[in-house]
């Protein structure tokens, strides 16, 4: 199957890694290989070759030649392209989601979600392209003139993580095309197959179109390239979805050579049940939010603060709906799954650690707690985990696995402390029907998470919103509302049409 998925797309069992420009993909076999693993069966599903510093070289002069004539090029027409880019997406989506699944493990339907929120981007990038506002505002000195404007960036660097080996691309991609800017992606290790894919598909569109190149490809056998890039001057933006420790180093970096950031790191997204929470909402938000895309999502559900009046029910049955998707493991393909593999077997060994330590800390496995070693692949169970402490070490710390660690609270204000209590700021929910509650929980004194919401859960944003946490989760937002300002440069203008020259704040300064 995965050879028809990959045929299907054009991808044979060995491929180039890096997309050079100008309908050329590297030759370039001797700089190391990726293996991409299908992490239901082990199975390595093709080899893809590195890229070179020599192949980095030509991409950034392409890169940069082609910004030349993409900047001045109308954003409306650049709009152009990047609808071009949707409709394949849209033509490709059966196949490019199975791609995901399949090199990624999750399960088909998340990873057809996941192209469409790119064809989603698309779209909505496609709307912005008519609207790269400025303000203009009002002079102080008679006869002058002031406004705003935007321009392009330049070079936009987007490096990307396994868990949305797709659809982080497209967020940073759809809009910085848009505003004008080259994209340079490289992709994780673990997927790179999905990044060649998409490269084709929306690289076949532009030159159909008549475009020239907007989007560039390497992948890098170990970090070498990838730190060059991190360093690179002339990239003028790098976006980097992936741990916070990562992202540290990548954050201080690109500050050191006063480069610009946008830095999407790990979450330890919270959901609290008050007293009056509809369980039949709250339950399925539980559930999805903590076993979907296996608990490798950033906005995954790690914890659980539930009032102490309807603790032990909800326990109870959560329990019971875990024992229901305990069941429906399997092939991410597969139509019945629901929960898939974890991506790798390092990610398998941080679950057993994290439940150990856990244990260790006199926590209580309610359900799970186990890795699937009787089957292929890296398949875990989902695990609910009582008994610990917010400030534990393991709670603190982001496990990108299916774990839920359920606690209990006695006041709302004592509930958004202790969400709040972490190092990570990215998701959080609230389940109640007191609009009292709800309203405080969104306040300034309430959660601060750049993603807040009520009545639904953590994980699952729609792109129509801007993306991204506070604290160490980085600071950085894409996607939706106004995210496309980070990828252009704003300048203030004045133009003064009178025949003096009246300096600002009335100084006088006279030859
Ligand atoms: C991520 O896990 O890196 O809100 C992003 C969600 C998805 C995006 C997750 N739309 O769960």
């Amino acid at each position: 199957m995965s050879h028809a998925i990959l045929k299907s797309l054009g991808i044979g069992n060995e491929h180039s890694g890096g997309y050079l420009g100008q309908g050329e993909w590297s030759k370039t076999t001797d700089a190391g290989a990726l293996q991409p693993v299908n992490p239901a069966t082990g199975e390595v599903i093709a080899t893809v070759h590195a890229s070179s510093a020599a192949d980095y070289e030509v991409i950034v002069r392409r890169a940069q030649e082609a910004f030349k004539i993409w900047r001045t090029t109308p954003a409306p027409l650049r709009g152009e392209a990047v609808r071009l880019c949707g409709e394949a997406l849209r033509k490709h989506k059966d196949a490019l989601g199975s791609l995901v699944s399949l090199e990624m493990g999750k399960i088909k339907p998340e990873g057809d979600g996941e192209v469409q929120e790119m064809i989603d981007i698309a779209d909505f990038a496609v709307g912005q392209s008519r609207m790269l506002y400025g303000y203009t505002m009002h002079s102080e000195r008679p006869g002058h003139r002031m406004y705003e404007q935007y321009h392009p960036l330049g070079i936009v660097g987007i490096i990307s993580a396994f868990n949305f080996p797709v659809a982080v691309w497209a967020w940073n991609a759809m809009l910085a095309a848009v505003c004008g800017d080259i994209c340079i992606w490289k992709p994780s290790p673990k997927t790179p197959l999905t990044a060649i894919a998409t490269m084709k598909i929306c690289n076949d569109a532009l030159k159909d179109g008549g475009y020239p190149d907007l989007f560039f490809l390497f992948n890098d056998a170990g970090s070498d390239l990838a730190q060059a890039f991190v360093d690179d001057k002339r990239v003028g933006l790098i976006s980097f979805t992936g741990s916070t420790k990562v992202g540290r180093m990548v954050g201080e970096r690109v500050a050191q050579r006063m480069g610009r950031s946008l830095l999407e790191l790990g979450g330890n997204n919270a959901i609290i049940l008050d007293e009056s929470a509809d369980l039949k909402l709250a339950i399925p938000g539980i559930v999805f939010g903590s076993v979907g895309t296996a608990g490798q999502r950033c906005t995954s559900t790690r914890r659980l603060f539930v009032h102490e009046s309807i603790y032990d029910n909800v326990l109870e049955t959560l329990v019971k709906a875990y024992g229901q998707v305990e069941g429906k493991i399997g092939d991410p393909n597969e139509a019945t799954t629901l929960m898939g593999p974890l991506n790798s077997q390092e990610a398998v060994q941080g679950y057993l650690g994290a439940i150990e330590k856990a244990k260790a800390a006199g926590g209580t496995v309610a359900t799970g707690g186990k890795a699937l070693a009787d089957r292929k692949g890296n398949f875990v169970l989902p695990t609910i985990i009582t008994g610990l402490k917010n400030s534990d070490e393991v709670i603190q710390t982001e496990t990108f696995a299916p774990i839920l660690y359920v606690m209990k609270f006695k006041t709302l204000d004592e509930a958004i402390e202790l969400q709040n209590g972490v190092p990570q700021g990215l998701s959080s929910a609230l389940f109640t029907e007191s609009m009292k509650s709800a309203e405080k929980y969104l306040s300034a004194a309430g959660s601060d998470c750049g993603i807040s919401n009520v009545n639904i859960g953590t994980s699952g944003a729609e792109i129509g919103g801007a993306f991204g946490g506070e604290k160490e989760t980085g600071g950085g937002r894409e996607s939706g509302s106004d995210a496309w300002k980070v990828y252009m440069r704003r300048q203030t203008n004045t133009i003064n049409y009178s025949d003096s020259l009246p300096l600002a704040q009335g100084i006088k300064f006279d030859l």
